[in-house]
């Protein structure tokens, strides 16, 4: 149980639109975004830092949301899995595209992280080399895949994006 006064409003750009809320002390980003907002794209698999299912970026930076408070974060700018695809005409963007189309996705349940992290390694580096986009992902588990369809889908990625 909170004790009186742990609880603070809080702003946060979440995919382009901004949000009030209220929230406790010990309260997670990622329960913000999927128990307050219904962005249950972002998943958890181990809730202490370790898989990176839950990889969000804060301000353009990749971090796992089970590991930070939504308190930390007043007034930052979060894009989620959801918030990738064009809101117009509902196209993925070219890192979702390019794991559907190279299988880098399989259960899909490392998915979101792994797309958010391989979005932030190609904001820096539109043409990473292999070594580069494991080191970029190294935080992302996948049980399913070995890896390799994801890094050709990252490369894929990158040359669609300008890079390459
Ligand atoms: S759920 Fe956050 S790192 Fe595993
Ligand atoms: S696709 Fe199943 S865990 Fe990565």
């Amino acid at each position: 149980m909170e004790a009186e006064g742990t609880r603070r409003a809080i702003h946060l750009t979440v995919n382009g639109r901004e949000h009030r809320f209220d929230v406790g002390n010990n309260e997670t980003l990622v329960e913000v975004l999927r128990e307050r907002l219904g962005l249950t794209g972002t998943k958890v698999g181990c809730n202490r830092g370790e898989c990176g299912a839950c990889t969000v970026l804060i301000d353009g930076e990749p971090i796992v949301s089970c590991m930070t408070l939504a308190i930390e974060h007043e007034g930052k700018s979060i894009l989620t899995i959801e918030g990738l695809e064009d809101p117009r005409t509902g196209e993925l963007d070219p890192v979702q595209q390019a794991f559907v189309e190279n299988f880098g996705i399989q259960c899909g349940f490392c998915s979101p992280g792994m797309v958010m992290s391989a979005k932030a390694l190609l904001q820096k580096n539109p043409s990473p080399s292999e070594q580069e986009i494991r080191e970029g992902i190294q935080g992302n588990l996948c049980r399913c895949t070995g890896y390799q369809q994801i890094v050709e889908s990252i490369q894929t990625a990158g040359e669609k994006m300008g890079g390459g």
